[in-house]
């Protein structure tokens, strides 16, 4: 049966660590995600609780997970910059928009449809909001993310940057 996917409940904070921490330890993690293990793994319970639930509920984030016979093997986060804010690479945010953050598929579901089952369904909740354009950044070198995402629809937009973990592109889709 494939996987399903829906948006986390607040009382999961602890499944929530867990698939991020289990994130940080993979292979990709250094081309993939912006924090560290050691950092992550230090956070206390609250830092998830708080986490888990503001993207359980509300207009600001939306955590997708999908489901394989009860275990968690993937996730994403649609989460919505407001203009006047900084990103996560300290760069003004001109207008409100939502990005894809957080993009994981254990390694046991690769190459099942999985990532764009999650990618569907954050783009669905962004399309609720009344959003018409979802971005992404993605490192230059994480080739099999940037395949996934344009097998998603999504593009470059033409925007490259240097950002925490190094050479960055920026992608876009249509909602
Ligand atoms: C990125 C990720 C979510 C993609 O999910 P996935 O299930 O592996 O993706 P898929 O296998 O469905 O698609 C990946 C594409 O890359 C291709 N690919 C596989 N291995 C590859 C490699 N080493 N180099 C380049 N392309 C590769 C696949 O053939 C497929 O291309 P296609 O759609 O043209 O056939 C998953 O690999 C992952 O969690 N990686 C670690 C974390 C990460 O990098 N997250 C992204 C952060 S921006």
């Amino acid at each position: 049966m494939p996987a399903t996917v829906r948006r986390i409940r607040a009382d999961e904070w602890s499944l929530v660590r867990t698939l991020r921490l289990d994130a940080l330890r993979d292979p990709a993690a250094p081309l993939a995600f912006l924090e560290s293990y050691d950092d992550a793994a230090t956070l206390p319970d609250e830092f998830w609780q708080a986490r888990a639930a503001g993207s359980a509920d509300g207009d600001h984030a939306a955590q997708l997970v999908a489901i394989d016979d009860d275990r968690w093997v993937g996730s994403t986060t649609a989460l919505v910059q407001r203009s006047g804010t900084q990103d996560h690479h300290g760069r003004l945010i001109a207008r409100s928009r939502p990005v894809l953050v957080g993009v994981y598929v254990r390694p046991s579901h690769r190459g099942t449809g999985v990532v764009g089952d999650l990618i569907e369904a954050a783009a669905d909740w962004c399309r609720e909001r009344g959003f018409t354009e979802l971005v992404l950044n993605v490192h230059r070198d994480n080739h099999r993310a940037v395949a996934a995402y344009r097998r998603a629809g999504f593009v470059p937009s033409g925007l490259e940057f240097t950002g925490v973990i190094g050479p960055e592109i920026e992608m876009v889709r249509p909602l």
